[in-house]
Order: structure tokens, then sequence, then C-alpha cells
């Protein structure tokens, strides 16, 4: 049986692969318009712990899919999720200052470079994506997936409703906020694994095995993040610790309190090794992806 350090080290050449392949779909900084090019490319290149290509390298992989048939999409999920950050740090939204051990796009450009970085990272995504070496119908499969992953009924569905949550006290249920982080995070995490189950031609049955792990993993990131928001420290998070408080964020720990969402974590961890059972040994990579998203420190 493949020990699990083998596995790490297989996420690690990924992720090694991933920002190779980023930075070659990326426009020229010396090509104009070089500041929005130098913004696109701070936004992505920075750091990042890469989970969403991981993601999709580690699902395709289950099944003996090639790297190369991989990079588009794992592609096409990094720029999405930069794409998102970008827009979440601005003054009208998070309003943060540091990401990924950096400043925010809007703090190291400006506000107006930031919003075109970022539409124009969720353009180069889409277009990434319709480059995948695979047959055309599963293309368009992979583009709807992302397409719906990232619109009102995922991510910016989602983070609207996270700004209809903030500041207002008491006014969320459980269920409620499960719904807002499903969508908010939960989505583009569920389509990363998509994107490598349709690369990979998996069945039916498989693909449901690989919902119900990427729903669990989904939550549990969102949760590690709301705790990591509160236990860690913005120099080894890279990001702004204690924000969520500061805002009245509806996170887990507010609604249900630490120890409550650390017992929850450890239920979705144990759910997405469950999940994963059907696969054996071939989902060793996923299971030290799960295994990273759970116990991470930022
Ligand atoms: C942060 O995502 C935003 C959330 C969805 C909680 P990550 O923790 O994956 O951030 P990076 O990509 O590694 O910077
Ligand atoms: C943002 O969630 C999720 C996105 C869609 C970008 P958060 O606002 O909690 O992410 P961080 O904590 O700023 O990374
Ligand atoms: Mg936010
Ligand atoms: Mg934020
Ligand atoms: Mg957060």
């Amino acid at each position: 049986m493949p020990d699990s350090t083998a596995a790490q080290q297989r996420l690690d050449a990924w992720r090694e692969r991933i920002d190779r392949v980023l930075g070659s779909v990326l426009p020229s900084p010396n090509h104009p318009p070089q500041r929005l090019h130098a913004a696109m490319r701070h936004a992505v290149l920075l750091g990042g712990k890469r989970i969403r290509p991981l993601l999709v390298y580690a699902t395709g992989a289950a099944f003996r899919t090639d790297d190369e048939t991989l990079d588009a999409p794992a592609a096409a999920v990094e720029l999405m999720q930069a794409y998102s950050l970008v827009h979440d740090d601005l003054p009208a939204m998070d309003d943060d200052a540091l990401r990924r051990g950096h400043p925010t796009v809007h703090v190291a450009f400006d506000e107006a470079t930031a919003i075109l970085a970022g539409d124009a990272l969720q353009s180069l995504a889409f277009e990434t994506l319709t480059s995948a070496h695979v047959e055309a119908g599963a293309r368009v499969a992979m583009l709807r997936e992302l397409s719906i992953a990232v619109g009102t009924r995922g991510m910016c569905g989602g983070q609207a409703l996270d700004i209809d949550a903030t500041g207002v006290s008491g006014g969320m249920d459980l269920a409620a906020l499960e719904q807002l982080h499903a969508r908010k995070t939960g989505a583009l995490l569920r389509a990363s694994v998509r994107l490598g189950a349709i690369a990979a031609n998996a069945d039916a049955g498989q693909r449901r095995h690989l919902d119900a792990f990427a729903d669990a993993l989904g939550l549990a990131f969102q949760i590690r993040d709301d705790l990591l928001d509160v236990e860690g420290d913005s120099a080894t998070l890279g990001k702004t610790a204690g924000k969520d408080a500061a805002q009245a964020k509806a996170t887990f720990p507010a609604l249900i309190g630490i120890e409550a969402s650390r017992q929850r974590l450890q239920a979705l961890a144990a759910t997405m090794q469950a999940s994963l059972q059907p696969f054996g040994v071939r989902a060793d990579a996923l299971q030290a992806l799960a295994r990273r998203v759970v116990e991470r420190d930022h």
C-alpha cells in the first residue's frame, strides 16, 4: 500500500507543475496593458495552496488520467479562485490589505485595476478550459460545470448571502450557514473534483461517490477557514486574522462555537474518508489532500 508520504510528494509535484502551467497561460507583463497583466500575475503567482488544481489532478489520477489532460481544467479552477480572492478583498467587500502573504491587488495596484484583473482572470479561466485536451462533449460539460459553480447558484450567490448576513446579529440558523458555505466555497471545490472526473470519464456511480467526497470537503474547507480566522495569526495565514469577528461575519465558530466546529470538522474528515473507500489505493492522493484541508494551518 502506498504510504501517505508518497501521496504528499505527488501533491507537491503537481503544485510545481500547476505553477508552470499558470505562468504560461497568464499574459506577459511586458505586453500592454502592462499594469493589468502585472496585477493578474500578482494575484495568481504569488503564493496560494493550489488546493483546487490539486483536486483536479488527484481526481483524474484516481482513474490514471495523464497530467497533460488535466492541465487546462487545473489552471482554470485556480484562475477562478484567484479572481474570487481579488474581488473578495476589495474595499466594497471584505476590505482586506493582505493576501497570500502579500499586499492585496487593490493595495499593490489600485481598485480599478483590481476589478479589471478579477474580470480578466475569470475570462481567462473559461478561455483556458476551451483548450482542454478532451473530446468536445466533455469540454462543454466542463465549461457548464465551472459556469454554474461560480455564478449565482455557486460562488457569487454565496458571496451575496455572506454580505447579506454580515453584521446581522443572530440572524442565521445552521442550515442557512451550511447553504452559504456550500455556495461561497463548496461550489468551486466540487467543480474542481467534477472537472477531474469529466476529464477521466468517470461513470455515474463513481461521480456520486466523488460528489459526496467533494461536498464534505467543501464544508470542511470553510469551517477550517473560519477556525483559522479565530485561532491563526496573520503571518502564518498570509491574510489578516480576526477579520470575521471584527466584521461580524456569519461563521461556524460564531454560530456554534469553536469546540463544536472542531467536532464537525472531524466528522466531515470521516465522511471524506468513507466516500473514497470504493476507490481504494487509487484515491491515495485525494485522501492526502483531504488530510491537508483538515489539518492545514494557513
Ligand atoms: C481562501 O481559499 C478563500 C476561501 C474559499 C475560504 P484558500 O484557503 O484556498 O486560499 P489560497 O488559494 O490558498 O490562497
Ligand atoms: C471567501 O471567503 C470565499 C471566496 C469566494 C473568495 P472568505 O472571505 O472567508 O475568504 P478569506 O478568509 O478572505 O480568504
Ligand atoms: Mg469574504
Ligand atoms: Mg475574505
Ligand atoms: Mg475567511
